[in-house]
């Protein structure tokens, strides 16, 4: 079994300065040494700083957002070369705060798109193919707002997503990609999704993946869970079956917290691979 995959995402944190500091935060716990695959996330700004401050350790580098087209008049746009240049490996793809789902009631929620960035399972699935074309791993964020999983919709919003996100790919592109199930009424509340309810969703997302892709595909793609993972429910999330890593927000802005994440990760890999 593939180690688990715990990416950090800092969001819109982070001068250059405290980017690096955190970064050296982290080089000293030696998560080099953990059954764990470990990746940050900084905001755009901060990469090339990150990446020096990387080199000689494997912690993976991820960004937070791309543009499909390689170059052009695309005002405030970052293409894949652009960020392959930088030496990242992962980028999220459709979070939910780039597609302007903050689980707002209509019709406020047309104003949130409005406001923010107007993502849609259209624009994530020319992302997906446009970083997969550059060698970039994307992370593709799913979820339900509040809203939609109290009408009793997850499963639908959950499976629509993913099946336009992937549209038109092969099935072995779709077998190196990460998905992110992130309920949005989980993202930074504090409200995280109970475990074995993530477990379901994520194993949903592996069984339509099945469907639309073939088994292969299937066991190959890995699916994280993300909303609030903390260091006191990170065990409890990441042994689940169908759970492979964690997309950590705030607690990632944190070295101790965010090594502690890891470090369940580990102690669940060590006792897999010793049969238990
Ligand atoms: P959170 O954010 O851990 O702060 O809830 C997760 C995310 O938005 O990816």
């Amino acid at each position: 079994m593939p180690d688990q995959l715990i990416a950090g995402n800092w969001k819109m944190h982070g001068t250059v300065a405290w980017s690096l500091a955190l970064v050296e935060e982290l080089k000293h716990r030696n998560l080099d040494a953990l059954n764990a695959e470990v990746c940050v996330c900084p905001p755009f700004t901060a990469l090339y700083a990150v990446h020096q401050a990387l080199r000689g350790t494997d912690i993976k580098l991820g960004a937070q957002d791309v543009f499909w087209k390689e170059q052009g008049a695309y005002t405030s746009q970052i293409s894949p070369p652009m960020l392959v240049e930088l030496g990242v490996s992962y980028v999220i793809i459709g979070h939910s705060e780039t597609r302007g789902r903050f689980g707002v009631p209509e019709p406020d929620f047309t104003e949130e798109i409005l406001r923010h960035f107007g993502e849609n399972d259209a624009t994530v699935n020319l992302k997906v193919k446009a970083a997969l074309l550059h060698g970039l791993t994307p992370i593709v964020c799913v979820g339900e707002t509040l809203a939609e999983r109290q009408a009793g919709q997850t499963d639908a919003v959950i499976t629509a997503q993913v099946k336009r996100d992937i549209d038109g790919l092969d099935p072995a592109e779709v077998g190196c990609l990460v998905f992110a199930y992130e309920p949005v009424w989980a993202i930074g509340t504090g409200e995280v999704c109970d475990a074995p309810e993530a477990n379901r969703v994520c194993a949903l997302i592996r069984h339509i993946v099945t469907d639309i892709c073939g088994e292969e595909a299937a066991q190959s793609v890995r699916v994280l869970y993300g909303g609030s993972v903390k260091p006191d429910n990170a065990h409890d999330l990441l042994e689940q079956p169908h759970i492979d890593g964690a997309l950590v927000g705030g607690a990632s802005l944190n070295a101790n917290s965010f090594a502690e994440i890891v470090s369940h990760a580990h102690k669940i890999a060590e006792r897999r691979n010793n049969g238990g």
